[in-house]
């Protein structure tokens, strides 16, 4: 008897991918992490880029970044409804961050990363580069328990109740932006601790899923494409994200109607921003919590990825040394 099990060709495909993009942040990685610490933070974006857009077309996908890095007028960026892949596979929409934290990486400072997430065509949230609230928790809570539209102390005292601890033994992560001092205050006055961020909140709400971090919950204003990539790895390994994308002018309201998105309000959970099955991936650039960054060594390069699949739950980290070095199109 055999012991085989099968897999339908679409998960297969979709199996084979979550490997295959492993390849594309790492690539991206290794092209940015050269110019580290070097105060060149859009020369070491444009080489992440131009490596992560190399990898993409090499995938067999008929792709389409949905959200990511700017409007198409901003080229060469790897801009919003750019097509990607060799298109000898399915149709699939695109989150990029190809370098979430450029400051930090031109800075040398820890959780620079590179960053994807891939789902079936129609399924990503399709969205300006502009600014998006959000609020995220790890896994474990019942649903409802954190609520985008209460004010800070509220979610705090939801939040610890649930978990069964007082407020002061929640730790709240946020970008550190004069626009949070309303919402640092709030966390403070009911006794919980605020970490703060100077940048990357891709890994901030991922650390809310991450016990061994100690963040409980995410709050603030960042980016949006951050957003959708933190959702998809929240549908990947649980946990509560709402979001809203902040529409402050006449040009983006404009642009988010040719979008299709018709009220600009709307409070975003995470199933409205990754539909269906997704995958994820971040490679570290610079070590951080979350990942290892890019170590250069003699004729060899060494990276972690962390690559997510929602189908099955499944995280997997990835070590990896390269030798062929003339694949990274270093100089
Ligand atoms: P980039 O490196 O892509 O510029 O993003 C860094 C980042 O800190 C994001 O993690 C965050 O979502 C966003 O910038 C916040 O924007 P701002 O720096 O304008 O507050």
């Amino acid at each position: 008897m055999s012991n085989t099990i099968t897999v339908p060709s679409s998960q297969a495909l979709e199996r084979i991918l979550s490997l295959e993009i492993v390849r594309v942040t790492e690539r991206a990685a290794v092209s940015a992490a050269r110019l580290r610490g070097h105060g060149k933070d859009k020369a070491s974006d444009q080489a992440a880029v131009d490596a992560m857009r190399r990898e993409l077309n090499n995938l067999p996908i008929d792709g389409t970044v949905v959200i990511g890095e700017g409007e198409m007028d901003e080229a060469p960026m790897l801009f919003i409804g750019e097509k990607v892949g060799n298109k000898g596979g399915p149709k699939v929409d695109i989150a990029v961050d190809p370098l979430e934290g450029t400051v930090l990486c031109a800075k040398n400072m820890p959780g620079a990363i590179a960053t994807l997430a891939m789902a079936e065509a129609g399924t990503l949230l399709h969205a300006p580069d502009c600014y998006m609230d959000k609020i995220a928790i790890g896994p474990g809570y019942p649903k409802g328990v954190i609520d985008l539209d209460a004010p800070a102390d509220e979610n705090i005292i939801a939040l610890a109740k649930a978990k069964g601890v007082k407020p002061s033994e929640i730790t709240a992560i946020l970008l550190d932006r004069p626009r949070h001092a309303d919402i640092i205050a709030k966390v403070r006055k009911v006794g919980a601790a605020v970490a703060l961020i100077s940048d990357g909140d891709v890994a901030g709400v991922i650390h809310c899923a991450e016990p061994k971090t100690g963040i409980d919950i995410y709050l603030g204003i960042g980016g949006a494409p951050e957003g959708v990539l933190a959702a998809a790895a929240l549908r990947c390994i649980g946990g509560q994200m709402q979001t809203r994308l902040v529409i402050d002018s006449d040009e983006l309201r404009k642009r988010i109607e040719t979008m299709g998105i018709k009220d600009a309000k709307r409070k975003y959970e995470i199933e409205d921003m990754v539909k269906g099955d997704c995958l994820f991936a971040a490679t570290g650039v610079t070590t951080g919590a979350m990942l290892q960054g890019v170590k250069f060594g003699k004729n060899v390069i060494e990276t972690e990825t962390v690559v997510m699949r929602s189908l099955t739950g499944t995280v997997r980290r990835v070590l990896a040394e390269h030798r062929q070095l003339e694949k990274f199109h270093l100089d």
